[in-house]
């Protein structure tokens, strides 16, 4: 049996150890020598003890269940056993067990159907009855807990939209390792008689309390506020789930109190039919889909188009001799949905007044913002339109520079004064890391000692990274807005829109962490805190603020955007992403000119079938998000660990490690991996907690460097050609392999026998290659994990795109547009004219992006001067990857005539 160590969650060891125990009742079953049957009881009596403290949870098969199988066993009943474990495991495996009773005993007459239960269509599936569990919090006894779960039960109707099961735990550490544990509760009733410590004893279940901070103050709970407490800290590991509080309290006592995700008190009843209603109706809420449903019910009206878009309805496809093929591909629904109509129960994106302002709004619960806007066109939209919204022209923005394009492009749209922020650079990878802490509160204290703090606007960052560095948000933020108070953040979470549904990810996200801010700015601690820092930092220099985890005056704004492709990490169609607004001015302030940037980019045709997808993904987050991150984390780490222990993959492979990808400065915990053969797990928790930056482990990347082949042959010409395995991101050494809610440990399985049999055959090829052959191989190794060039800083704007040589912003908008006079450029060649012209001391200044993969983001943006670092960086590359670079032609840049008409033209226009 694997050791607990070796597991990354209870839900992985659960199945495995389910898994193992109907291997150990088969053989069982099928008799053997003396010795052998002893051996084999043990094994069982051991499965059996570890299933035993984690059963408690689930409410399939149940205690009750469990105890039958354990009779069976104890009485020797081992065919009996294999029967009842086998139908246990099956269920467990297929999910009939959320469909139908599942009797485990062999002469039961269901039996038949429940072996049909593998054949029913998806339609059938479709049409079942959504099942969940409801934790009830009491320490009652057995017969107790019986007499509750059959009230239960005698409140079921036929007509109930849902059905649910019961599940008892008699502690509030039991109630909050069930909803980190069982992702099938959705509803949690609290009941008085409820105690505080859990009496299990298992550390991979009690981790989450086992957090010291939360250790103590759950220890420092009075028995009399051990309900409301409850409430309170589920809502902030599961805030998606309704909890009822059943109390023995007057009204007035627990009025005022914070009730978490609270929805309804019960005093002193046991109203079961009242609870039922509105356990059913709390659900409901969640699963409702405002505009998928308009859309369906839309398509089963009769109606007769006399509007654009011969596609409606099929009609231009049905009617053809030659584009049938279509309609059979994709059958007739999607045509019925495909309308131009904005009335018929339908909506507006553009001025939504029904079922999309309702879904928007139920997205912006579920993702914990204040407002949230769908996109049809995905996060590149998403990020022009929160630029324009909010930069007027000559703003000044701080911006990563390796982020995505979109935000380049909104920068010369919108007219800023850009600022670009260095990340860290990976050198040995070829690839960028994350902007640290220290380096955007420097920027801003040089804006501030140079006058222009008040022209800053907002920060711009990327989180987390397309490579998975994850920034400490609430940090960066409180810190920023200690410098600038009323300081606007843009948090680009393309990547990160599932990392709300995850307790450990959520709290580095956008929302998450404007929500926390607001709440603790409101705060009297925080408060006297700011008091205090104030009075201690009077007349300190930027050397002492910049070593200080600085506090921002209680009147700091609050002002937030995240823009997030949900179609990347969660259910959407291509293109369907949000935006996310948590900001105290939007409605102030912002909100005309939102819906102004939202016309210039939104067109009015948006399509449908997006915005219901986007719909439909955000009632599956608020379901079973939990679940599905929690199983693709998994899957991740499971994929982390067979890797770094697998003996042949070690040889040519390495998975790249927080440690190798995060400077141990920024490090805290000191948490180097996630995974180690020789402890097992680290616990994520403490490290997200801390760091400056953390690695998102669901993002693993692999450096292939020891093949002797790059990242982009082993991408194309091995993973893609020959096995059929997709990736898109790759450096010069390293591929990225991003798992993603729908991953699952059989498909990380083939991805790891597929990585053994190209080590295999690299081991193979070795074996018989001559002495020249491995020189080759070997040279080709330390070429692609050593001899890399390091990636460059960014330079700076050319002095005729500066209005001073204080502080680094250039006017990025003027350089765009002065390249479209053609006369105003020029073009140099990379080991040519361009390094001649350097050599001789002369200023080359770029007139475009120049983007090279990788890695994938401009080392050069119009209006940038040249380097020597970026010369070499450029020359180092194979030219063919260079975006934006003509090879026929050169590198596309500004005469010198151009920059200097344009610098007297700035200086006449200062002097008047
Ligand atoms: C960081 C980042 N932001 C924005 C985008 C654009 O997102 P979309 O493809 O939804 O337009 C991407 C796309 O890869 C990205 O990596």
């Amino acid at each position: 049996m694997q050791s607990v160590n070796e597991y990354y969650s209870a839900v992985q060891l659960r199945s495995d150890r389910w898994a193992a125990l109907r291997e150990a009742t088969d053989t069982l079953a099928q008799g053997g020598t003396e010795r052998q049957m002893t051996a084999l009881r043990k094994r069982v009596e051991d499965l059996w003890h570890s299933l035993e403290v984690i059963e408690p949870y689930w409410a399939f098969p149940g205690m009750q269940a469990f105890d039958y199988m354990r009779r069976q066993f104890t009485s020797g009943h081992y065919e009996d056993l294999a029967y009842s474990v086998h139908r246990a495991l099956r269920a467990l495996t297929s999910g009939a067990y959320r469909r139908r009773h599942i009797p485990l005993d062999k002469d039961s007459s269901e039996k038949d159907e429940q072996d049909d239960e593998a054949m029913l269509s998806p339609e059938a599936r479709a049409m079942s009855k959504p099942y969940f569990e409801v934790l009830i919090v009491d320490d009652v006894n057995e017969h107790q807990e019986r007499w509750l779960k059959s009230n239960v039960s005698r409140m079921r109707r036929p007509e109930d939209p849902f059905q649910y099961e019961a599940v008892v735990v008699p502690s509030l550490e039991d109630a909050l390792i069930a909803v980190l544990f069982n992702h099938n509760i959705q509803a949690i009733v609290v009941r008085p008689g409820l105690t505080l410590k859990s009496r299990l004893e298992m550390p991979l279940l009690s981790r989450y309390v086992d957090s010291a901070e939360r250790q103590d103050e759950i220890d420092s709970l009075r028995p009399k506020d051990y309900g409301p407490e409850l409430c309170r800290l589920i809502a902030k590991l599961r805030p998606e789930l309704d909890a009822y509080l059943v109390t023995e309290r007057s009204v007035e006592d627990i009025a005022g109190l914070d009730l978490g995700i609270c929805r309804r008190v019960f005093y002193n009843q046991e109203d079961f039919v009242e609870l039922h209603l509105n356990i059913l109706r709390g659900v409901q809420a969640r699963y409702k889909t405002p505009f998928f449903t308009a859309l369906v019910n839309y398509s089963k009206q009769p109606t007769g188009v006399f509007h654009a878009m011969p596609i409606s309805r099929g009609k231009s496809i049905t009617r053809s001799h030659w584009i049938q093929d279509m309609g059979a591909f994709y059958g007739p629904n999607i045509f019925l949905a495909e309308t131009s109509a904005t009335s018929g129960g339908l909506d507006s994106l553009l001025e939504p007044h029904g079922p999309i302002k309702e879904a928007q709004e139920l997205a912006s619960r579920a993702f914990g913002s204040k407002q949230t806007f769908f996109a049809t066109n995905g996060t590149s939209t998403c990020n022009k339109i929160v630029v324009q919204a909010l930069v007027r022209p000559n703003d000044i923005v701080l911006v990563d520079r390796d982020c995505h394009k979109s935000h380049h492009y909104g920068m010369v749209l919108a007219g800023a004064n850009v600022c670009y922020l260095d990340s860290y650079p990976l050198n040995e990878y070829s690839m960028y890391g994350a902007v640290p802490l220290h380096d955007i509160k420097k920027q801003l204290l040089d804006l501030k000692a140079a006058g222009k703090l008040d022209r800053v606007r907002m920060l711009l960052l990327t989180n987390c990274t397309f490579d998975g560095i994850v920034y400490n948000v609430e940090r960066i933020m409180e810190e920023c807005l200690a410098i600038k108070p009323d300081l606007v953040f843009l948090w680009d979470e393309a990547w990160f829109a599932f990392a709300r549904f995850n307790p450990t990810y959520r709290g580095r996200t956008a929302m998450n962490s404007a929500n926390v801010l607001r709440e603790r700015l409101r705060s009297p601690e925080h408060a006297s805190a700011y008091e205090k820092q104030q009075a201690k930092l009077k007349d300190a220099d930027d050397a002492t603020l910049l070593k200080t985890r600085l506090i921002p005056p209680p009147t700091s704004r609050v002002r937030v955007y995240g823009t997030q492709s949900t179609h990347k990490t969660l259910t959407s169609l291509r293109q369907g992403s949000m935006i996310h607004v948590n900001d105290q001015d939007f409605k102030g302030e912002v909100e005309q000119s939102f819906h102004e940037a939202y016309m210039t980019h939104t067109s009015t045709s948006p399509n449908y079938q997006i915005i219901a997808s986007l719909d439909v993904g955000r009632r599956q987050v608020e379901l079973e998000g939990f679940e599905f991150v929690q199983r693709q984390i998994e899957a991740a780490m499971s994929m982390r660990r067979a890797i770094s222990t697998h003996p042949l993959l070690r040889k040519y492979f390495k998975v790249l490690t927080a440690g190798d990808m995060i400077p141990e400065a920024h490090r805290e915990s000191g948490v180097e991996s996630y995974y180690e053969p020789e402890q097992g797990w680290t616990d994520l928790w403490e490290c997200w907690e801390k760091d400056e930056f953390v690695l998102d482990a669901t993002r693993v990347t692999l450096a292939v460097g020891g093949t002797g082949w790059d990242g982009d042959t082993f991408k194309t010409q091995i993973l893609m050609d020959k096995y059929g395995i997709q990736i898109n991101k790759t450096s010069r050494n390293t591929v990225l392999f991003m798992t993603n809610i729908g991953t699952t440990r059989s498909s990380v399985a083939y991805l790891i026998e597929v990585l053994v049999e190209i080590a295999k055959g690299l081991d193979d090829l070795l074996d018989d290659a001559s002495r020249m052959e491995r020189l080759a191989f070997n040279k080709r190794v330390t070429n692609l994990m050593h001899d890399l060039p390091p990636l460059p800083d960014f330079s700076r704007f050319h002095d005729a795109f500066r209005a001073d040589n204080v502080t680094g912003e250039g006017d990025i908008r003027t350089a765009f547009f002065l390249s479209y006079d053609e006369t105003n450029c020029d073009y140099l060649e990379l080991d040519g004219s361009l390094k001649k012209a350097m050599d001789a001391g002369q200023e080359i200044v770029s007139a475009s992006f120049i983007i090279p993969y990788p890695p994938g983001f401009p080392i050069l943006v119009p209006g940038q001067v040249v380097s020597q670092e970026i010369l070499s960086f450029m020359r180092a590359l194979d030219v063919s990857e260079i975006h934006g670079y003509r090879p026929d032609l050169g590198l596309r840049v500004f005469t010198a005539d151009a920059l200097a008409k344009l610098n007297s033209a700035k200086l006449s226009t200062a002097a008047e």
